[in-house]
């Protein structure tokens, strides 16, 4: 069980505040839990958001994440499985949640990928992982999008 009261607070003041959007690297607009509209209005490509997702010099979201779908050999546990993810959450919730999950789950180990800041609060083995541009994150959500449970 974790203290969820601070973390609460500060992230309603965050939200509420006119600077909230000055920490992502270009401001895009948050509505709810979600990024609507991609991002520069970038179109992602699945293709290359699975290397995304897999490569360690890009997302390495595998050091973290599963996805049945994948042959990758080593996929982590310590986030959710995304096996399913597209069938979960709508396009625009993934990218608030690889552009900047610390705005999500303030004590969360995923860094914040669309951060202006580079601060991502990580722990120390994590630090060096890249921050992504925003055709990657497009890419990512497109890729994300087709784990849905439903054949290609
Ligand atoms: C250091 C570990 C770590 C890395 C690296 C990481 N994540 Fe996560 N991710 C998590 C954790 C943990 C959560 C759950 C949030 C929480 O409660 O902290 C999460 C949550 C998510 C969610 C929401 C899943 C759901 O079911 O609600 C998505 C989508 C996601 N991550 C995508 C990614 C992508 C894409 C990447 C690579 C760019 C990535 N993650 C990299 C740890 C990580």
């Amino acid at each position: 069980m974790r203290l969820v009261a601070f973390p609460l607070i500060v992230c309603c003041l965050a939200a509420c505040s006119s600077e909230a959007d000055v920490r992502l690297a270009t401001p895009a607009e948050i509505e709810g839990d979600a990024i609507n509209a991609p991002l520069l209005g970038l179109k992602g490509d699945a293709t290359r958001g699975e290397a995304v997702f897999t490569e360690r010099a890009q997302g390495h979201c595998v050091l973290c994440h599963a996805a049945q779908q994948l042959d990758t050999e080593f996929q982590g546990s310590v986030g959710p499985d995304l096996t399913l993810v597209g069938a979960r959450l709508s396009e625009g919730q993934v990218r608030l949640r690889i552009a900047d999950a610390q705005r999500l789950w303030p004590e969360t180990v995923m860094p914040s990928y669309y951060r202006a800041d580079g601060l991502n609060q990580v722990g120390d083995e994590y630090r060096g992982e890249p921050a992504l541009d925003a055709q990657q994150i497009e890419d990512l959500v497109a890729y994300l999008a087709t784990l849905d449970g439903e054949q290609t």
